[in-house]
């Protein structure tokens, strides 16, 4: 089961534990982590869930949990794996430290943070897709899914001859007609398609008349509308709320109403 959206527990630091159970007490039942301490504190995820279950709000079935391999060049110090390991191996500690901080035997997704070259699809990145396989053949993940890619980089990995990802998680930028080419692509292979910053990146878009429109009319807020529209273009929509009351907005958004006039018109937004 894939949630109609993710709870990202990003930048929360010391917070992270308390805010993912209040998250899941909002309602809340897919979590997007990464074992990378320098943006997340996946331990923190971890106890929230804990508590969660404990509290008797959730049970393991009942989520979706995703996280992160992220290359030694996107950590600090405080690394997941032993840096002079082999990719493959590097990829094998830091699923089994995944599965430790979280506190289950195995993940709902696990993404590639970001490939290794912005340019393209490299051998890096071919071995470590084929190490995540590994880890989801042994039964440690039941999707892979890739993160901060272009169109190129899933073209050649496809071309590559290796397996598609079940998901892509990407900045979504209205500006970029909100992702258009990576977005086609996943709906041409029914990969779904995550995105994040749609309120941090899209300021106009939010202060635009047509979504203040429409959520005076809805008796919302634009960010609602926000995610309303990413989720009528078929996203799967990230927040990393910090707050109740956003918590229980975000995740009403759904039934905000939008014509396929207004869908279209806020797609087309350049900003
Ligand atoms: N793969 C990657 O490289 C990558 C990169 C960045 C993020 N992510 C993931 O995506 C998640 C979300 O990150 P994000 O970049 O989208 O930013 P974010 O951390 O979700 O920040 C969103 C901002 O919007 C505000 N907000 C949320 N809902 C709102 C509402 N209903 N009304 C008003 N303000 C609202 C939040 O403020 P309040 O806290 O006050 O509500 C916050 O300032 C992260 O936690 C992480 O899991 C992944």
């Amino acid at each position: 089961m894939i949630p109609d959206f993710l709870y990202g527990t990003a930048w929360k630091e010391e917070r992270t534990a308390a805010l993912t159970e209040l998250a899941l007490r909002s309602g809340f039942r897919g979590i997007d982590t990464a074992n990378q301490r320098r943006h997340y504190f996946e331990a923190g995820v971890g106890q929230g869930l804990a508590a969660a279950y404990r509290a008797g709000i959730v049970s393991r079935e009942d989520l979706f949990l995703q996280t992160k391999f992220t290359y030694q060049a996107g950590q600090d110090h405080r690394l997941p794996y032993d840096p002079a390991a082999d990719l493959s191996t590097q990829v094998a500690q830091s699923m089994a430290s995944s599965l430790e901080h979280l506190g289950t035997d195995h993940v709902d997704s696990y993404v590639l943070h970001g490939p290794a070259s912005p340019q393209g699809w490299s051998p890096y990145d071919v071995e470590v897709w084929a190490a995540m396989t590994k880890e989801r053949d042994a039964g440690r993940t039941r999707l892979l899914g890739v993160s901060n890619v272009s169109l190129r980089h899933l073209q050649q990995l496809v071309a590559s001859g290796a397996e598609p990802p079940a998901f892509v998680q990407n900045r979504c930028f209205a500006r970029a007609g909100w992702d258009r080419a990576v977005r086609a692509f996943c709906a041409e292979r029914h990969i779904v398609y995550q995105g994040f910053s749609l309120l941090t990146a899209n300021p106009e878009v939010l202060a635009s008349s047509l979504v203040r429109r429409i959520a005076t009319r809805e008796r919302v807020t634009p960010p609602q509308v926000v995610f309303r529209f990413a989720l009528a273009v078929g996203m799967l929509p990230l927040t990393g709320t910090s707050d109740r009351e956003h918590m229980t907005q975000d995740l009403a958004s759904p039934s905000v109403t939008l014509s396929p006039d207004e869908v279209e018109s806020i797609e087309s937004m350049a900003g």
